[in-house]
């Protein structure tokens, strides 16, 4: 075989999106929790237009917010246990990357009563309930992926869980609006994530065709756009948050299937222990992957710089420009070669251009963190 395309996703994108298919959502089955995280549903407006959807169908509703960035495994579990006790049927994601894949952990959850501990990342038994997601950032592309990013409580570990009972039934994307409220710092970091999801699949040693065009198609989204808010205050307009979230979405598609390279699993460590944003954890690798890439991968990265109109250098240094002032720790030798254990059966590494050994691991590292 030499590939397989499997995207069972419904979204629907446009203004007023969830008001106007508020019998998609009531679809879904008779009562509802909405799991979010503490503000961005509010401040974007999504909470209030998915509530009087329900409403004008007679659906109750209920609100789990305990979601917080990079969402625990317990906090999964506890908003099953909310949908269970509400008698929920459905759920509704709302907010950024963190909210839509904790109400993914929650669907599995919440049907799946007797998982404890860590089990969830070795599958489940009954099917994850029915949910819909609503997002108000351009990065994740959870939209449309079969995969929860969730951490683990114990390790403090972020692993991914990817099954096809992580699609969602829809979508629904209205960024003209929702994006609006988005801070800075955020619709870049965010979409920056959306740059990893794109570079790193285009490259995997499991990419596809189809997945490549994905991939390109979300670069010429997404670089235009951010270059139109390089300077330090500036934000998207309209037609640049649009840009965004579509890129986001085929950013999406293009690594749901062939998975990711070593930027994101590299990255893990920057959230979890620094409190660096996902986005920008991922991305400050980018520019060495890209170099790692065109050494190994000649005629793709050629046929992707030609398409993007960049050359090398350029493409690097426009990432390391939205990069620039994120703040890296700086690790002894000791520290480097404690973290070098974290890859060792990392599907991320195998997926890497080349052979990415430990002693190429070692150098990434010590050019970034020393
Ligand atoms: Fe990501």
């Amino acid at each position: 075989m030499d590939f397989s395309f499997f995207m069972p996703a419904r979204l629907l994108v446009g203004d007023n999106v969830v008001r106007e298919n508020s019998a998609l959502l009531a679809g879904l089955g008779t009562r509802c929790l909405l799991v979010t995280g503490k503000s961005s549903a509010k401040k974007s407006g999504a909470l209030e237009d998915v509530t009087a959807a329900l409403e004008s169908h007679g659906i109750p509703w209920q609100v789990f917010d305990g979601v917080g960035q990079n969402p625990l495994l317990s906090a999964c579990r506890a908003a099953g246990a909310a949908a269970r006790a509400f008698g929920a049927d459905f759920l509704i994601g709302i907010g950024g990357g963190s909210p839509l894949d904790a109400a993914k952990g929650a669907a599995i959850y919440a049907a799946n009563p007797e998982l404890t501990g860590r089990d969830i990342y070795d599958g489940h038994k009954a099917p994850a309930l029915p949910f819909a997601l609503v997002g108000t950032t351009s990065g994740t592309g959870s939209e449309v992926t079969r995969v929860a990013v969730l951490t683990d409580d114990e390790t403090g570990r972020k692993r991914s869980v990817a099954t096809p009972d992580l699609y969602a039934r829809v979508s629904l994307g209205d960024p003209r609006r929702y994006t609006a409220t988005l801070p800075r710092r955020f619709t870049v970091s965010t979409a920056l994530d959306a740059v990893s999801h794109s570079i790193e699949s285009y490259f995997a040693k499991t990419g596809t065709p189809i997945h490549r065009a994905c991939a390109v198609e979300a670069l010429l989204l997404l670089i235009p756009a951010l270059r139109a808010i390089q300077e330090p205050e500036a934000l998207p307009d309209s037609d640049g948050r649009q840009k965004l979230y579509l890129g986001s979405i085929y950013a999406g598609m293009a690594f749901n299937g062939p998975g990711l390279c070593f930027p994101h699993a590299m990255g893990y460590f920057l959230s979890e222990g620094y409190g660096v944003a996902h986005g920008e954890a991922c991305a400050v690798f980018l520019p060495q992957f890209i170099e790692l890439a065109v050494r190994e991968e000649a005629q793709l990265s050629s046929r992707l710089l030609a398409r993007l109109g960049l050359r090398k250098k350029e493409l690097c240094d426009f990432i390391a420009g939205l990069t620039g002032d994120v703040e890296l720790p700086r690790l002894t030798d000791g520290e480097l070669e404690e973290l070098l254990p974290r890859w060792q059966s990392s599907p991320n590494i195998a997926r890497t251009p080349g052979d990415f050994t430990p002693e190429k691991q070692r150098a990434v590292l010590k050019t970034l963190f020393q």
